[in-house]
């Protein structure tokens, strides 16, 4: 049975992969693809719906992105978000102009029940708009379904042609319905039977993966992170032995973590992966020894891990694909016709440059954080790996301030391994967005049994922030902090002194570096 699939068309707007994902909430599978793509391809996919994004331009400029209007004769139901619903206004004769009075924000948006769209939302529903421009009049054989108290035309539609737009956006969840009118449009119009799941995005990623890759060659940098390990999974199950994952152990990671990445996917674990296992520790100490500057250490760590994978990618030579676990978040730029850039993986400090590659395989680029988790899941790798914190590729390098011995890096690791095993006994890790234990660069006097110590302090660090952008210091109680403190100062030796870091982000950095 072919895959029921709705398509996104891009036209530029911050939201579009927001859009498929909703979609895919819905049970739905959903690509975005640039809005140039060109009809006869479209119909090729047989999408079951098509929807048509926001974007920045207006839609009586020239220069703005336009659609063919051939695609209102091909029989698919069409939603139109934003620009999109101004694109659908000014494609079909209606007008749309600046709008005397913009809307950005929450909005109270009157509804009219009987559109198939808003059948099941409340008849004055808060929507989230951001518009300089409006549809001053809709086209011929349209109603308008709802406005607000500046906006007359905040959703439109022909029934007769399976044409929908709306004003503002479902997609964000501000739009406190906005998932059930995408729900509707997905089912109601467009006719989904919503068999789509993760399972179903990890076998068609397979299957294409398969067929893209033929009999070539993949090398894969895996760290051990949830999308480097998801990524890795993916490939193996595509194409088996014609995978090389190569696993740098810099001598920075957690306690135990060089071990458990091998447990999984080395020659003992669930996957028949091969797997090459790089320990590159005393590499890696003699480069960074005597270095104290932060950027700099990061600087050696992110250079050394890339000549430790050459060498290793050189040994196995003729590789044609490199696989990537970029995940969408970290694409910077997408849509409007270009092909999205690919970011250089922050976990493996940058791209080998002197490796031939003849492509970069990106299986995971269109997946948000927790998608990925679900994809791994379904891959059946373990939950500890799957909800692993972040964890920077510099590793403990940054988090030890100064320089970098093999001596301060089992500190480091012995002290946040207790802080990390309390927290998850005391069962407030679910909503901690990060916590970790630092090593300062700092000693001080203590005295333990009858005896002076003069040792270093470590630094607990908790925040909670959804975005990594900003960040809270967390509220860990104080029962718990006082235990991981004298477990540290008991267990782990050269410590004599505990911190709480009560910094936010800014001015701090979540890193303590
Ligand atoms: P900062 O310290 O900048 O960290 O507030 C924000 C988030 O990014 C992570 N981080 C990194 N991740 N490579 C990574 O893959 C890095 O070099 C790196 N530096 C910071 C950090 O752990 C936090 O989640």
């Amino acid at each position: 049975m072919k895959q029921e699939m709705i398509i996104v068309l891009d036209f530029g707007g911050q939201y579009n992969q927001l859009i498929a994902r909703r979609v895919r909430e819905c049970n739905v599978y959903c690509e975005v693809h640039p809005y140039t793509l060109e009809l006869e391809k479209i119909r090729e996919m047989q999408p079951k719906g098509i929807i048509f994004t926001g974007g920045p331009n207006s839609v009586y400029l020239e220069d703005s992105p336009h659609i063919d209007p051939d695609i209102f004769k091909m029989n698919i139901p069409i939603l139109g978000i934003c620009y999109g619903s101004q694109l659908i206004a000014h494609t079909l004769g209606g007008q749309v102009a600046t709008a005397p009075v913009s809307e950005y924000g929450k909005t109270e948006v009157s509804v009219d029940r009987s559109s198939i769209l808003f059948g099941n939302v409340e008849p004055a529903t808060t929507c989230w708009m951001s518009h300089t421009d409006y549809i001053a009049k809709v086209p011929e054989g349209f109603r308008i379904t709802a406005y607000t108290a500046v906006c007359p035309v905040a959703a439109m539609e022909c029934l007769k042609q399976k044409v929908f737009a709306t004003q503002f956006h479902p997609e964000v969840l501000h739009t406190v319905e906005g998932t059930k009118m995408l729900r509707s449009f997905v089912y109601d119009v467009c006719g989904c039977s919503g068999n789509w799941k993760m399972d179903s995005f990890v076998s068609l990623a397979i299957q294409s993966l398969r067929e893209k890759i033929g009999t070539g060659k993949v090398l894969c940098a895996l760290s051990g992170g949830v999308d480097s390990s998801v990524a890795a999974v993916l490939l193996s199950k595509a194409v088996g032995k014609q995978l090389t994952c190569v696993f740098v152990d810099h001598g920075l990671l957690r306690k135990n973590e060089g071990d458990e990445v091998e447990a999984v996917f080395g020659p003992d674990g669930p996957y028949e992966l091969n797997f090459i296992r790089v320990n590159a520790q005393e590499r890696f100490y003699g480069k960074l020894a005597g270095v104290e500057e932060p950027e700099e250490k990061r600087k050696i760590i992110g250079a050394e891990f890339i000549r430790v994978f050459e060498e290793e990618a050189k040994k196995i030579g003729a590789v044609d694909f490199l696989v990537q676990g970029t995940i969408y978040p970290d694409v910077i730029e997408s849509g409007l016709g270009k092909s999205a850039v690919i970011k250089s993986h922050h976990n493996v400090g940058g791209l080998p440059e002197c490796v031939d590659f003849k492509e970069i395989l990106e299986p995971l680029r269109l997946l948000f954080k927790d998608e990925v988790r679900k994809a791994g899941l379904e891959l059946g790798i373990p939950e500890y790996l799957v909800f692993r914190q972040p964890f920077p590729g510099p590793g403990l390098g940054i988090r030890i301030v100064g320089e970098v011995t093999a001596e301060k890096v089992k500190m480091v690791q012995e002290a946040d391994f207790i802080y990390r095993d309390e927290i998850r006994k005391s069962g407030i890790d679910m909503k901690l967005g990060q916590y970790f234990a630092a090593l300062t660069n700092m000693r001080s006097v203590g005295v333990m049994g009858d005896f002076r110590t003069y040792d270093y302090a470590v630094v607990l660090r908790a925040v909670e922030t959804s975005d990594f952008m900003t960040a809270e210091a967390a509220q860990v109680p104080w029962d718990v902090l006082q235990k991981v403190m004298n477990r540290i100062v008991n267990e782990v030796k050269g410590v004599n002194r505990v911190f709480y870091d009560l910094t936010s982000k800014p001015p701090g950095t979540i890193e303590f570096e």
